[in-house]
């Protein structure tokens, strides 16, 4: 069987209650043909929309996640999310340890190793970030960052969860408006190096867990990306953010994959 095609987007802090339940919206009804057996979608959207958008979106189409949790399920954590809130909503996943989290906010590999098990224990999906910075790249230390961070991450993870683990890969210097796109080839390397890491961890069936690339995915670049042996989808920001145009990369990016 071909194997299945990830495709997601976080919409970080963008997008209030009405656009982004029109946004998914708009997302399903684009994308309602192209089965779900081929593809998974998911949208990772604001906290202050998910109880809109569980409401008002059919989820057979399109999974949807939250951009961050607290370890804790509840107690003196002011500003935190807990995973019973989450829980509460019917969230199908967790984003955990983003760039934006791990350099704009501070949070560490153990800080992550412990939302990963709850988000885990929770029973939800659990997609894990990673990512070099461009100054660890610059040293030659990318893979070994990565698998510092594989390593730090799923520390204490039973093999039991690895149907419920997911991974991105986004080097830090690719993400965002200043971003550069990795090329193919140093994606596919890295992605390399990942299932690499994550069958040490988990042993044979580390092979599983989808590894996606994301940081700066464009129509320009989605097709050269996709066709690579060790990517299984794509995680994208702002080429994702109108629900027409990620249609289209989805479209193109499955037809080339399958014209291999
Ligand atoms: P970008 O964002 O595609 O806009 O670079 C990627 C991400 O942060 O997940």
């Amino acid at each position: 069987m071909q194997k299945k095609l990830y495709f997601g987007s976080n919409l970080k802090m963008y997008k209030n209650i009405h656009d982004t339940v029109e946004y998914l919206q708009d997302l399903v009804a684009y994308t309602k043909d192209i089965s779900r057996d081929e593809i998974e979608l998911f949208i990772i959207p604001s906290y202050t929309t998910l109880e809109s958008a569980t409401k008002n979106v059919d989820r057979t189409y399109v999974k949807l996640g939250a951009q961050n949790m607290c370890w804790e399920d509840e107690g003196q954590f002011t500003g935190e999310i807990s995973p019973l809130m989450l829980k509460e909503l019917g969230l199908d996943l967790v984003m955990i340890g983003h760039s934006e989290r791990r350099h704009v906010f501070g949070e560490t590999d153990m800080e992550e190793n412990k939302k990963v098990k709850a988000a885990l224990d929770h029973g939800f999906t659990t997609l894990l970030c990673i990512g070099e910075t461009a100054e660890e790249k610059n040293y030659g230390i990318s893979a070994e960052v990565l698998r510092t961070q594989l390593k730090v991450g799923f520390h204490d993870v039973p093999k039991t969860q690895i149907p419920n683990i997911w991974v991105a890969y986004e080097p830090v210097w690719s993400i965002g408006v200043n971003g550069t796109p990795a090329t193919a080839d140093y994606a596919e390397e890295m992605h390399k190096v990942i299932k690499q890491t994550l069958l040490e961890i988990f042993g044979s069936a580390g092979a599983d867990i989808p590894v996606l690339y994301g940081g700066s995915v464009n129509p320009g670049n989605a097709n050269d990306l996709i066709v690579q042996p060790s990517i299984d989808g794509l995680f994208t920001g702002r080429a994702a953010w109108q629900a027409d145009k990620f249609d289209k990369l989805i479209r193109d990016a499955k037809k080339t994959f399958e014209s291999l």
